[in-house]
C-alpha cells in the first residue's frame, strides 16, 4: 500500500502507541459498559506498551505513514500446552486511526503480525473483541477468521 509501512514498535513509539491503546479501550467502553475503563487509563496504557516491548512472548507492530503512527497491532504468543499446534498467536489489540481506515492498513497489520508470529513458531492466530463490535466481526471474517471458542459471563 502506497506510503504505509509496517515495522516493529521501538521504545521511541511508546507514547504514540499508548495513545492508540487508550482510544481502543475507550471505544470498547462505548460499545459495552462491561469494558468500563480504569481511572488511570493513561498510566496503564503506557505501562502495557512498555511491558510488551520488554516481553519475549508478545510484540507490537506499527503502521507508519508520512512519519506518523496511524495504527498498531499487539500480539501474544501463548502455549496451548494440551493441543497441537502448541503455539497460538493471539491478537489482543488492533487499532487504525479513524482517518486512515478503509485502506487495508488493518489487513496489512494483521498479515505482518501473522508472519512475525509464524517466525516465532505459532501456527494458528486468533483474536478477541467485544461481541457487539460489528466492524471487528466483519474485519476478521473477511480475513478468513472463524469462531474457535466462546466466552460466557454472568454478574456475581
Ligand atoms: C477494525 C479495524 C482495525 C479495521 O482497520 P481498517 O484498516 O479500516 O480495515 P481494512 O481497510 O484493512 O479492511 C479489511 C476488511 O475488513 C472489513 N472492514 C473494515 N472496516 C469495515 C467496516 N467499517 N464495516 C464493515 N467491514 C469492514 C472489510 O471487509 C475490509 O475488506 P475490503 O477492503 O475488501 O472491503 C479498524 O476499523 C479499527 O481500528 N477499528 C477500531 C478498533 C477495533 O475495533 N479493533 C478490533 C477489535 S480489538
Amino acid at each position: 500500500m502506497a506510503g504505509v509501512s509496517v515495522r516493529p514498535a521501538a521504545p521511541g513509539d511508546e507514547e504514540a502507541v499508548a495513545r492508540l491503546v487508550e482510544r481502543l479501550k475507550i471505544l470498547n467502553e462505548e460499545l459495552d459498559q462491561h469494558f468500563k475503563v480504569v481511572d488511570n487509563l493513561e498510566d496503564v496504557a503506557r505501562e502495557y506498551v512498555k511491558a510488551t516491548l520488554e516481553s519475549s512472548n508478545a510484540f507490537i507492530l506499527v503502521a507508519e505513514e508520512a512519519g506518523n503512527i496511524v495504527g498498531f497491532v499487539r500480539v501474544e504468543v501463548v502455549d496451548r500446552l494440551f493441543y497441537k499446534p502448541r503455539l497460538k498467536a493471539v491478537v489482543t489489540d488492533i487499532y487504525v486511526a479513524p482517518r486512515a481506515r478503509g485502506r487495508r492498513i488493518g489487513a496489512l497489520l494483521l498479515e505482518k503480525a501473522a508472519e512475525e508470529a509464524r517466525k516465532r513458531g505459532a501456527r494458528i492466530i486468533s483474536a478477541v473483541y467485544p461481541v457487539n463490535n460489528e466492524i471487528a466481526r466483519s474485519f476478521y471474517e473477511r480475513l478468513g477468521f472463524k469462531t474457535l471458542q466462546e466466552e460466557v459471563y454472568r454478574e456475581i
